[in-house]
């Protein structure tokens, strides 16, 4: 049986979701040392690898794409699920040969995982260097050179304000037309299975300007399309005084001015009408008219939008802690059709097995799905993670083969898995 079930977990699509990865690209300057940055997880941390570049071109590296090349290797890492730390284990075990034949080498975990395990990662990963939190990569050259004297860096403190706004992402994998742009850090909701909010830490919104000033730069060096990144991109919200989500909220009436993010596309989409402007990540909570009436306004914003859903049952998404239900959901789908009509592409999450979920219950996600009928979904089943609000409330009861089939179902109506 166990065979079985695995067997099935390769079907499902998790092994290449999580082999997913980005590696850097050759990148001779004549710096004398090399970089290789092995990427995992979402776009927030392709993002971050590009200003981890950035940051270490500073002190003298170069990028790699051969990490039999690199005098230190990173790998940032992604927590999300316990197969994607899974991955990164197996990976450093592979690591170690290198290592082997090249004891100066130094190797680095950035990342959720490097913040969800700090020092606990060192010692059970004895190969390992460098332990850097995605809030700490500032520190990186410095944390570089203590490892290079022979001991260990690391820095795991997660910041209240850090959106890296002033650094120049080195663009990594870049196809010159696409680019990614960071608008926001951290995350402020709780949703109860998702470890994001403590790898991540708290909600800050990056200057607009610095925003649409990398954006024209993008657009003058020929780029045609940027995605502008964030865990709950609806939730931004910026003023001069004040660029901490919680902070902000408590004194609003203090502040001069305060940027959403319905403002901030328009400052985007105005950029060039040649930059096609696109966004991710969208909470169904937070989406609001405006943002979907500035979409309509400017034709360069794609009419596109990730609205993961996660589940179409309303007990479910009350113990998920989503805040909203499925009518509330659904009443978002129906303003987007009314709005933007039925050729705005709509794509979604969805989580099965959730603790407690009844068959029942799985099947409102699957009515959610035909009623839609969104262009692709990412499909994941539940893992539980350590530290979470579930881990500690509920009890991860729904049996493996019984997570899986519910994937299984999903894959043949044709919807992607991916992360
Ligand atoms: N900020 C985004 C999601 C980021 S994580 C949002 O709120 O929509 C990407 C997706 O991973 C989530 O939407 C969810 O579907 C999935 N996910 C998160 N935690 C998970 C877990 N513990 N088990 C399974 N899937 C999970
Ligand atoms: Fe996780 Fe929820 Fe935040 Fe998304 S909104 S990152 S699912 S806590
Ligand atoms: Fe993974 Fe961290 Fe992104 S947990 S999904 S890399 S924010």
């Amino acid at each position: 049986m166990e065979n079985i079930i695995k067997d099935i977990d390769i079907i499902s699509g998790e092994e290449d979701t999580n082999s997913d990865f980005k590696v850097t690209a050759e990148e001779n300057t004549g710096k004398a040392k090399r970089l290789y940055i092995e990427s995992y997880g979402c776009q927030m941390n392709f993002s971050d690898s590009e200003i981890v570049a950035s940051i270490m071109k500073e002190t003298g590296f170069d990028t790699t794409s051969d990490f039999n090349n690199a005098d230190v290797i990173l790998l940032n890492t992604c927590s999300i699920r316990d197969k994607a730390e899974r991955t990164v284990r197996k990976r450093l075990s592979q690591f170690n040969q290198v290592k082997k034949a090249n004891p100066e080498l130094k190797i680095g975990v950035l990342g959720c995982m490097a913040e969800r395990l700090k020092e606990k990662l060192l010692e059970e990963e004895k190969l390992v260097d460098l332990v850097v939190g995605p809030d700490a990569y500032r520190d990186l050259p410095s944390l570089v050179s203590l490892a290079e004297d022979g001991q260990k860096g690391i820095n795991t403190f997660l910041s209240r304000e850090e959106t890296y706004a002033d650094i120049s992402p080195v663009r990594l994998n870049s196809n010159g037309v696409s680019a990614l742009i960071s608008i926001m850090r951290g995350c402020d909701n709780m949703c109860s299975f998702c470890v994001v909010p403590f790898t991540r830490g708290r909600e800050r919104s990056r200057d607009p300007h610095s925003i649409t000033k990398e954006a024209k730069e993008l657009f003058d060096q020929g780029y045609r399309e940027v995605t502008l990144l964030g865990q709950n991109v609806d939730s931004y919200k910026w003023s001069s005084e004040e660029n901490n989500k919680a902070r902000l909220n408590k004194k609003e009436n203090e502040v001069s001015q305060v940027v959403y993010f319905s403002d901030l596309l328009e400052m985007v989409a105005n950029v060039d009408p040649k930059l096609r402007v696109r966004f991710s990540t969208s909470h169904p909570k937070d989406i609001t008219d405006k943002v979907l009436e500035t979409m309509k306004q400017y034709e360069n914003i794609c009419n596109y939008i990730h609205l993961p859903v996660q589940s179409g049952n309303s007990r479910v998404l009350e113990m998920m802690n989503r805040t909203y239900d499925r009518e509330w959901y659904l009443d978002r789908i129906k303003k987007i059709r009314e709005i933007l009509g039925e050729n705005c592409g709509i794509s979604s999450d969805m989580i099965a097995g959730f603790c407690s979920e009844t068959e029942e219950e799985h099947q409102d996600t699957l009515s959610i799905m035909d009623i839609v009928k969104f262009d692709f979904s990412y499909m994941f089943y539940y893992s539980e993670r350590p530290g979470t609000l579930a881990e500690k409330k509920y009890k991860d009861d729904i049996p493996l083969a019984v997570k899986n089939v519910g994937s299984r179902r999903s894959l043949t109506s044709k919807v992607p898995f991916h992360l």
